[in-house]
């Protein structure tokens, strides 16, 4: 299709006001500040409240997306959220969202790709645009992972963190936008990041609650392996794509869920520390909330401006990666 690109046009997000350190992990588990610092990077993360749910959070940053875009929640066509903690299994997350918001005229759902969940929404959203079935989405990558967290656990309870972040996508400028993107998934990987019961394969029963079967699994070091093979990978291949070479690059932002696999890829990329934005050690992983989050921050500081390339990977359950270049089409 040409004519015109799909570009973001208002950004939002919001992070519960809870923190947790890691010295506060220190009185729950067998762990140190120390150790996540150094085989993380992760200082502190934020906890939604007891009463707040995914799409608690994804409405607050929804409003302040809105706002910054200049439309009103009647405006909006669609409304897409990527998260890995639903309210619900059904209904929608998405559909909460509408609901909390009041965006009468959108069509919503939800998607589940794990950490890359708001890359494939953004991808989700250009196709959207650019048929010409919808002019005004909404994609939020929003998580309380806290709640799915198995607090005994030291292995996976000190990496995530609670937020939500939010973007319009629109009609934009031609060759600004996002101009290049690649997803992919690898489903043979499924068990070494996985919340085993709660579903059709194992529902939710006394023993599935005794043995902590409803909560995070992982074998970190798969999933370690993984992502560093597959940061470099998916972003050299999107670059690729997008025709552009690795100091075209203006800004990364990566999936915020270790330090180390970071400093991996950038080197992998051969790309300085100067053009990667880094929020993980206030935040901890908040999977699919970790992109839009960062991008939020990243322009609040002023690392984009119009006409920069911007490039955004993840990598998460399922297995699945992805990655997106986009010309930044939004003045200051
Ligand atoms: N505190 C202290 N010691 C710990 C802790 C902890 N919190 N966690 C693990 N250890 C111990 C282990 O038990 C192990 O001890 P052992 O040698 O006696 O068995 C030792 O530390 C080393 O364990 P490793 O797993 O080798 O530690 P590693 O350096 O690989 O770090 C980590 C573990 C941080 C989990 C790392 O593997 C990692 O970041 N993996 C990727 C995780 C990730 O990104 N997940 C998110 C995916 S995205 C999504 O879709 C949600």
């Amino acid at each position: 299709m040409v004519g015109y690109g799909a570009g973001i046009t208002g950004v939002g997000s919001f992070l519960p006001k809870k923190v947790m350190t890691n010295s506060d992990l220190e009185k729950i588990v067998d762990t140190s500040n120390e150790w996540i610092i150094e085989r993380t990077g992760i200082k502190e993360r934020r906890i939604a409240e007891d009463d707040m749910a995914t799409s608690d959070l994804s409405a607050i940053a929804a409003q302040r997306a809105m706002e910054n875009a200049g439309i009103v929640p009647e405006d909006i066509d669609l409304i897409l959220v990527a998260t890995i903690t639903p309210d619900h299994l059904f209904p929608s997350t998405a559909c909460m969202v509408q609901k909390h918001i009041g965006a009468i005229n959108a069509a919503a759902f939800d998607i589940n790709a794990g950490c890359t969940g708001f890359i494939y929404a953004l991808t989700t959203a250009k196709a959207f645009i650019k048929s010409g079935i919808y002019r005004k989405i909404l994609v939020i990558g929003s998580e309380a992972l806290s709640k799915i967290v198995n607090w005994k656990d030291r292995n996976t309870c000190v990496l995530f963190g609670d937020g939500a972040g939010a973007c319009i996508v629109e009609p934009c400028e031609e060759g600004f936008g996002m101009i290049a993107e690649e997803l992919g998934s690898d489903g043979r990987k499924g068990d070494v990041l996985i919340v085993p019961a709660g579903g059709t394969r194992k529902p939710t029963s006394l023993e599935t609650v005794e043995e902590g079967l409803n909560f995070i699994e992982m074998d970190g070091r798969e999933v370690f392996k993984f992502a560093v093979r597959i940061m470099g990978k998916s972003s050299k291949s999107v670059l690729k794509k997008a025709n552009l070479k690795t100091e075209d690059i203006d800004l990364l932002i990566p999936h915020q869920a270790n330090i180390r696999i970071i400093d991996s890829a950038l080197k992998k990329l051969n790309l300085s520390k100067e053009k990667v934005f880094v929020n993980l050690d206030k935040y901890g992983n908040m999977s699919a909330a970790s992109i839009p989050v960062a991008l939020d921050e990243a322009l609040k500081v002023k690392k984009l401006k119009k006409g920069d390339n911007l490039l955004l990977v993840a990598f998460g359950a399922g297995l699945t990666w992805g990655s997106i270049v986009l010309k930044w089409n939004k003045e200051d």
